[in-house]
């Protein structure tokens, strides 16, 4: 079944920064995402994101939030409806009114599989955080002191090794980072920075 999206909009522009609350999300998150593993990456995702907005774009309180929340829910339909992936969480959000622009980035973190281009920093930055987080998590967790003295040169040898995580597309990281315009080791090394403050 193709999970291509088929259209370019998102939400109505009305909704411009409609958002859940904070106990809204986490409580969408919980009923929808079963497996411990998944939800750990989508907060994974969404502290790379909130940090980035605060640290790299100067964005305030409420834009922090909306990057956060953008990849809070990102992968929230992937556990119970893996043939809807993006489609059952993007009518979710439209269904609920939120920003049409937190829609759009859910709806473009996977150019190559839904068939949405990232056009915003928001929408390119979870398409680079997506895979590059989950590579790194599986290089902690075969590490002894996990986060602890990781280094760049560690996370790039395993990224040229083809067998270690191989479902994470090498070309797509790439590929989200020149879209973004950050470089691949910037992205790296915020993630080995941020990524263990978070935790099931
Ligand atoms: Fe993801």
């Amino acid at each position: 079944m193709s999970l291509l999206l088929n259209r370019n909009t998102f939400g109505d522009e009305l909704n411009n920064a409609n958002v859940l609350s904070k106990e809204e999300a986490s409580q969408l998150l919980d009923e929808w995402v079963l497996n411990d593993r998944l939800r750990l990456h989508m907060k994974q995702v969404s502290n790379l994101m909130k940090r980035w907005a605060a640290k790299i774009e100067n964005l305030n309180e409420e834009d922090q939030w909306r990057w956060e929340m953008a990849g809070l829910l990102h992968d929230a339909d992937w556990d119970q409806w893996p043939d809807q992936h993006c489609k059952k969480i993007v009518e979710e959000l439209e269904q609920r009114n939120i920003d049409p622009e937190i829609i759009h980035a859910i709806a473009s973190h996977g150019p190559n599989h839904f068939g949405v281009e990232p056009e915003t920093k928001m929408d390119k930055m979870l398409y680079a955080f997506d895979e590059l987080s989950g590579l790194i998590h599986a290089y902690s967790l075969m590490r002894p002191a996990g986060y602890e003295g990781m280094e760049l040169k560690g996370v790039k040898k395993r990224l040229k090794e083809k067998s270690f995580a191989a479902n994470v597309s090498r070309e797509e990281i790439q590929d989200a980072c020149n879209r973004a315009g950050v470089s691949l080791e910037e992205v790296i090394q915020f993630i080995i920075q941020h990524q263990k403050e978070v935790h099931l």
